[in-house]
């Protein structure tokens, strides 16, 4: 996703020179059976380790994970403790408390969780509210969010089926929503609850991605070829295959990079006609593309604004009768050529694309 992050950036300037709402982007949440792997696989995506992970119930409240861009600059921060750091955390529920080491973001998850929870078993829909500063990243909201659960543990209420359900519609029933149901493959695709929910709040399918986690998990002598080809059921905006850590790897501390790696030699190994349509990377390629086709859409009203604005001062400019630089006819070119030359071509088979002014030229790969 770093390659959409220059021209997010450039396009949020455009629309705050003339006073538009910025882009918002939709957030995407993960919704799935207890331990499916949902933590993962946000994990991933964010490309840096601090979610809480683990088999049994792990997530116990949402955790509704902000990031923010910000330019890189090395001497920005100040820590107490005289640490300078490039990427930080904050929370809501101790805001003035800066957090530069990932470890600890991870901890203050499990410990907050544990105040308002004790360690038992319960859950809430209270959600932890969670803020990552970064050069790396898109502005972009996650929510990771407690799994689906039949039979209460612990100290868990005889409904917990029903009270984690209603958590969950009431993230993914927003329109703005971008839906990763995952659902592991040494379960049965078509009783998938992940599945069932996200149809729940998006019938048509319009926002739903389906995420098939450990698929190095499987029995002997079966794959998941006919669920990743969409041919047990299909998925209109795709179904993606992932690995991810397992227990002992999370134990022994495996890089994420490691696991990226070993992730690619076993798509190549057992899946080699689909390698390139699967894993983690390909995952979040898909997603950035998603959200370039959300930026799309937003465009033609933008377009429509800077249109007006540009009639309006070149009328003031024509009383001063000065020639002046006009700056708005700038920026309506900027956006126009973006739209033909970016957004039309992502629709399109290229590869690669040689992206207009608006990232100062850099090549980005789809
Ligand atoms: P969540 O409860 O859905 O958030 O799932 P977690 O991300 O916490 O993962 C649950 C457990 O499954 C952890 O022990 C992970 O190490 C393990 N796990 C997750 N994904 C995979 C995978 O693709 N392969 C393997 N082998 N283990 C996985
Ligand atoms: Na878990
Ligand atoms: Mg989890």
């Amino acid at each position: 996703m770093e390659t959409l992050i220059p021209i997010i950036n450039r396009l949020q300037e455009v629309f705050l020179t003339v006073g538009a709402e910025v882009i918002q982007l939709p957030q995407i949440v993960v919704v799935g059976c207890q331990s499916s792997g949902k933590s993962s696989v946000l994990e991933s995506l964010v490309g840096r380790d601090f979610l809480p992970r683990g088999s049994g119930i792990v997530t116990r409240r949402p955790l509704v994970l902000q990031l923010i861009n910000v330019p890189p600059m090395k001497e920005r921060l100040k820590v107490e403790n005289g640490v300078k750091a490039e990427e930080w955390g904050t929370f809501l529920h101790c805001k003035n408390q800066i957090f530069s080491d990932f470890n600890e973001i991870r901890r203050e998850i499990e410990s907050e969780t544990d105040r308002t929870l004790g360690e038992n078993k319960g859950i809430s829909p209270e959600p932890i509210y969670l803020k990552i500063f970064s050069p790396k990243v898109l502005n972009l909201t996650l929510v990771d969010l407690p799994g689906i659960t039949k039979v209460p543990v612990g100290d868990q209420p005889e409904d917990i089926e029903t009270q984690v359900q209603e958590m969950i519609l009431s993230f993914i029933g927003n329109p703005n929503s971008l839906i990763l149901a995952v659902s592991p493959a040494n379960s049965d695709l078509a009783t998938s609850d992940a599945l069932k929910l996200a149809r729940e709040a998006d019938p048509d399918g319009r926002r739903t991605l389906l995420v098939v986690s450990k698929l190095d998990l499987m029995d002997a002598g079966t794959d998941a070829l006919e669920v990743l080809l969409g041919r047990v059921i299909p998925v209109r905006l795709g179904i993606i295959g992932v690995v991810n850590r397992s227990q002992h790897d999370i134990n022994t501390q495996k890089s994420l990079e490691d696991s990226l790696k070993d992730e690619h030699a076993f798509l190549q190994r057992h899946y080699p006609s689909l390698a390139s349509r699967a894993g983690s990377r390909y995952l979040a390629k898909t997603l950035s593309r998603l959200l370039m086709h959300h930026i799309r859409d937003c465009l033609p009203e933008l377009k429509t604004r800077l249109t007006v604005l540009s009639a309006q001062y070149q009328a003031q400019l024509n009383g001063y009768g000065q020639p002046v630089e006009d700056y708005s006819a700038t920026l309506l070119q900027i956006v126009t050529k973006f739209a033909s030359d970016y957004c039309n071509t992502i629709d399109g088979t290229a590869r690669y694309i040689q992206t207009s002014e608006l990232c100062g030229g850099a090549r980005m790969c789809y």
